[in-house]
């Protein structure tokens, strides 16, 4: 069991949890990796797997943001500071950190897909020395659907990270200070260098597969790109068979994988 200790609108459709653990053992011990996943429950309506979106050092209490699209999600956001949800995790692999020192770190996001490759991005910053450049490229559909707006301007106000954020051309609204265009077309703007470069990428499958080939064109190999797959779950073991894509469980094998792993899975990737 976990309290919602705060609570943070994101956006007219977007929540921020962060959630404590009721018993102290938990608050000692829980421990995460960057890209794993839990089972959040809103008690009457069931379960939904969310990223944790806090960086992994932090000790006591974890950040979920949650889009509210159906019955979990609505019946969680619903809820009021203080209230309490069920938590199962972690779940799921990780992002491999290790691979990732030393190199030049470009993220993509779009929509609710910020959150699953945050927690990798404030591990990054706490051990800024150990990474090259990092980029920040997030996309939105419109001004009104931006997310952690509190963190975009963190991140836009360092000077060692390159923040760029963009809405889809026919979601501007007056005032807005960034970039217009669907996420493909402002990575190729911006054409970032393959050269000891990682991509860690979440987003909608249309996002994902356009991003791709922007990616290949301008010269990154699918082994650099490392992708977390957000498809529909229940159990979270292994057992169900709700979250395949094809012989892959994602809640046993994913959710983070290689676009090249992807591509030897399924070659229309
Ligand atoms: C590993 C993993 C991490 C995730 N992390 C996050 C996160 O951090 N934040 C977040 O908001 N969501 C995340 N999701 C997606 C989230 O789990 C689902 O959106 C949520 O469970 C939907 O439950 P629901 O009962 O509210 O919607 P439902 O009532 O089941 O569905 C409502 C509508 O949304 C569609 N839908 C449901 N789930 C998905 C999905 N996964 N992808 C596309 N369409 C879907 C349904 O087909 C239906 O049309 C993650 C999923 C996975 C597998
Ligand atoms: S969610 Fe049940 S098998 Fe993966």
């Amino acid at each position: 069991m976990v309290t919602i200790r705060t609570l943070v609108p994101e956006s007219h459709d977007t929540v921020t949890f962060e959630l404590q653990f009721q018993e102290e053992i938990a608050r000692q011990n829980f421990s995460f990796e960057p890209g794993q996943f839990a089972l959040i429950g809103a008690f009457g309506a069931g379960e939904s797997a969310l990223t944790m979106a806090s960086g992994a050092t932090r000790k006591g209490s974890v950040d979920v943001t949650f889009r509210k699209i159906g019955r979990v999600t609505g019946a969680l956001g619903r809820l009021n500071q203080g209230d309490t949800v069920g938590f199962r995790g972690p779940f799921g692999n990780r992002f491999p950190m290790e691979r990732y020192k030393g190199r030049n770190l470009l993220f993509i996001a779009g929509g609710i897909g910020l959150p699953a490759v945050t927690s990798v991005l404030f591990d990054c910053l706490e051990a800024r020395n150990d990474y090259g450049t990092i980029t920040v490229l997030y996309g939105a559909r419109s001004t009104k659907d931006l997310i952690y707006q509190r963190h975009i301007a963190e991140w836009e106000r360092r000077l060692d990270v390159n923040m760029v954020k963009t809405v889809d051309p026919w979601g501007v609204a007056d005032g807005w200070d960034g970039k217009v265009g669907l996420i493909p077309v402002v990575l190729e703007q911006i054409n970032p260098s393959p050269e000891n470069t990682v991509v860690i990428m979440c987003g909608p499958p249309i996002m994902i597969k356009f991003a791709m080939q922007s990616l290949e064109k301008l010269g990154f190999r699918p082994e650099q790109v490392y992708l977390t797959v957000e498809n529909k779950m229940k159990c979270g073991l292994g057992k169900c068979g709700r979250c395949n894509i094809g012989d892959m469980y994602i809640c046993k094998e994913g959710p983070v994988y290689t676009a090249a792993h992807m591509k030897r899975m399924y070659p229309d990737f």
